[in-house]
């Protein structure tokens, strides 16, 4: 029998992250030919993921250019596609999240015919405009879905809510736990210098909605608590957007104990976050395993589509208010009562089998 043939896209950091356990468990899988694509709308962050994970892209469309507008990456990234499905002519493909590359490669195969997997599915927070463009590139994508892979009961009924038929929604737990529990097992070093007798507060921010005057605030919190809290170290990897980059080497530059690094490889983040005290971010995926490896979290933002660890009381909001940030870190860093309250080991988001559970489906559907 001819082989099914699979084609894996992974365009960002976070989708190499959580595609990486799907394309290592199809890759065993015999009736299946995986084939990877990476838009690399990323490079360097998806680069190092890709390697972390030992797996080759197949064909690369190195969309990156410095800077570029979402229309110019959306144009380019359609482009790209038509030129890959015609000579691909894959029988599936599978997506991974809520990038651009997600929505205008699944835009691209609903032109083509060809069926998609959506990997972390049913995501809301039914604003279009937070996060942005994220709300409206998931929404799209699970309208052009066939298979709708629902990290949790959550995303299942959000998606019965927008009229998606069940028999094609899976609940699968999230791929991110897969490949945490695939990481954070080893013994990786952070490779960066810290102080072992002091707390970690660990940072991330790269929300478009923040960019502007609401990063700035975040950034003048991080000053006012680090300048407060001296025995306190701060590392914040920063992200490369330049809208994120210039303002916080400006405006975090010069204060000595906030290290601020480029990012950091996958499993030395990992490793960051085992070792920190608490975790400051507005990142989806760290939102998902912080709770994993019990660390609180404290999110840059003012909605979220993974309420399960809000529910549970070990992620919190804090937006970008200025006055919130310092206040909710402060009680953390000193009130031990509440931060044992937050510090509690929950894994909401899956139990490292949601690849399984997604090849299984694929497997039952060609066979
Ligand atoms: C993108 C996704 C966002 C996701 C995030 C994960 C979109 C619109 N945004 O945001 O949903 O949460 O990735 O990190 O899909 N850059 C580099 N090197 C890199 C990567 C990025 O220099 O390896 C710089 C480039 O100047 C690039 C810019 O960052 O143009 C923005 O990249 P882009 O993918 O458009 O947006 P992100 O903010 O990274
Ligand atoms: N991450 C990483 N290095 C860093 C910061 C984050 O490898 O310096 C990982 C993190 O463990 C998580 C993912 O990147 O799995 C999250 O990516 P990001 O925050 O860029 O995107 P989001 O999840 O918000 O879409």
């Amino acid at each position: 029998m001819k082989p099914i043939k699979i084609l894996s896209v992974v365009g960002t950091r976070p989708e190499a992250i959580k595609m990486a356990p799907v394309i290592l468990a199809l890759k065993k899988e015999p009736w299946a030919e995986v084939r990877v694509l990476a838009t690399a709308q990323h490079r360097h962050m998806l680069d190092q993921v890709l390697n972390f994970f030992d797996i080759e892209p197949d064909i690369d469309l190195n969309i990156m250019r410095p800077n570029q507008t979402l229309t110019t990456l959306t144009a380019r990234l359609l482009l790209g596609m038509d030129d890959v499905l015609q000579a691909e002519k894959p029988d599936a493909v599978l997506v991974q999240g809520d990038t651009t590359t997600v929505m205008a490669v699944s835009l691209a195969c609903f032109y083509h015919r060809i069926p998609i997997g959506h990997v972390e599915a049913g995501l809301r927070t039914w604003d279009m405009q937070n996060p942005f463009p994220e709300e409206a590139n998931r929404v799209i994508a699970g309208k052009l879905a066939r298979w709708h892979f629902a990290p949790t009961e959550g995303s299942r009924a959000n998606l019965l809510r927008e009229g998606v038929p069940d028999g094609e929604i899976l609940v699968t737990g999230n791929t991110v736990i897969d490949a945490l529990l695939m990481t954070a097992a080893k013994d990786i070093e952070i490779g960066i210098e810290l102080d072992p007798s002091k707390r970690l507060v660990l940072v991330t921010s790269h929300r478009r909605e923040n960019f502007g005057e609401p990063f700035r605030n975040i950034c003048r919190a991080l000053r006012a608590l680090a300048e407060k809290n001296v025995d306190v170290q701060f590392l914040y990897p920063v992200h490369p957007n330049p809208n994120v980059k210039d303002v916080a080497h400006e405006m975090l530059g010069n204060c000595r104990n906030i290290q601020l690094c480029a990012p950091l490889d996958y499993a030395p983040f990992v490793a960051a976050m085992k070792r920190s005290y608490l975790i400051i971010s507005d990142s989806g995926g760290v939102q998902e395993e912080a709770p994993a490896l019990g660390k609180p979290v404290l999110v840059l933002r003012d909605e979220t589509e993974r309420p399960e660890a809000i529910d549970q009381g070990v992620v919190l909001l804090v937006g970008t208010n200025y006055d919130r940030i310092v206040s909710e870190t402060q009680r953390l860093l000193d009130d031990q009562v509440a931060y044992g309250e937050m510090a509690r080991g929950i894994s909401p988001y899956g139990d490292g089998l949601a690849s399984e559970r997604i090849v299984k489906t694929l497997r039952e559907h060609f066979a």
